[in-house]
């Protein structure tokens, strides 16, 4: 029987300079899409998937994300005495009731592997999920959930992929997969950022992750990796010779938000759908193709 997942680790520690000057004083994980701050959309995701416990592993820089998820007094009062009661309930959910948020520091920038590791003690020996904000997954059944499923059903540690394009491979973690592929399946080996010609298939892994507590033993072990940071890739390349990884082709659309198109891409992908906004910003991306701006 797998043991169910309740604890989920966002590493935010990370220096966002692809997003630079953005990210020279604000968290990039607080850069909105239309209203909501990216990490937003992540805890969204992970409560929806059923994970009561949100460990953030933060930096001196990152404060603002702690503001974000806790009560803001000053502001509440004022949306009350205003009556903006809608508001006030929208700020007061962002973390439900039975959701505990815990942060730990990263006190250097080492790498995702190493930020990882600075939540072991708040994890313990439990399997957990891993999730980078920055990677917006919009999908009908919550891209973690549907990894749940595989990890209950397989009992092991499931990592997230996607088809990407063979020039991309080596921004990516790339696994190889076995002859029983079928959109998913146990991943035979696991490389960071291969050279294309190198590279053990087009699956990349994106920023979502279940693992089991071995993972951290693994992580502690070993040496710096590519760009002389501790890689989660690197940890899970030896996990998966001592147990069984799965990986998922989730069903959804990834916006790379780490990087500045794909943050564009997400920002006019949810603008079009957004309840309020949606209808009038098609109308203006309409008007910009009538006058042949597009
Ligand atoms: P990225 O590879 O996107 O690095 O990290 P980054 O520093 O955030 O951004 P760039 O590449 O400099 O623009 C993936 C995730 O891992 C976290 C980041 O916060 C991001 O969510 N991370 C990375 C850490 O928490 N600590 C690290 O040492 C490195």
């Amino acid at each position: 029987m797998s043991i169910p997942v309740t604890k989920a680790i966002f590493p935010v520690a990370g220096l966002g300079t692809r997003f630079l000057p953005a990210t020279k004083a604000n968290p990039k994980e607080m850069l909105p899409i239309v209203d909501k701050p990216l990490i937003q959309y992540a805890v969204e995701e992970a409560i929806s998937a059923g994970i009561t416990e949100l460990v953030f592993v933060t930096s001196s820089s990152k404060r603002a994300i702690e503001d974000h998820f806790d009560t803001n007094f000053e502001l509440e009062h004022c949306l009350s005495s205003q009556g903006k009661s809608e508001l006030l309930q929208m700020v007061q959910n962002i973390v439900p009731k039975g959701v505990d948020c815990i942060y730990v520091r990263q006190p250097q920038a080492l790498g995702l592997g190493h930020a990882v590791l600075c939540a072991r003690q708040v994890i313990g020996r439990v399997p957990f999920a891993v999730l980078l904000a920055d990677d917006l997954i919009d999908a009908q059944t919550p891209c973690l959930k549907q990894m749940l499923e595989i990890y209950h059903e397989a009992n092991a540690s499931v990592v997230a992929v996607q088809e990407i394009p063979r020039e991309d491979v080596q921004k990516y973690g790339v696994i190889a997969v076995d002859k029983g592929w079928h959109g998913q399946g146990q991943v035979q080996a696991i490389v960071e950022k291969p050279k294309p010609n190198e590279a053990p298939s087009n699956y990349g892994v994106v920023g979502r992750y279940i693992l089991t507590a071995e993972t951290f033993d693994h992580l502690q072990q070993i040496p710096p990796g590519r760009g002389g940071e501790i890689q989660l890739t690197d940890a899970i390349a030896r996990l998966l010779k001592h147990q069984k990884v799965m990986a998922l082709q989730f069903k959804g659309t990834r916006h790379d938000c780490g990087s500045k198109l794909g943050y564009l891409q997400a920002t006019i992908s949810l603008g079009l759908k957004h309840p309020e906004l949606g209808a009038e910003f098609k109308k203006y991306l309409h008007g910009l193709l009538s006058d042949n701006i597009l």
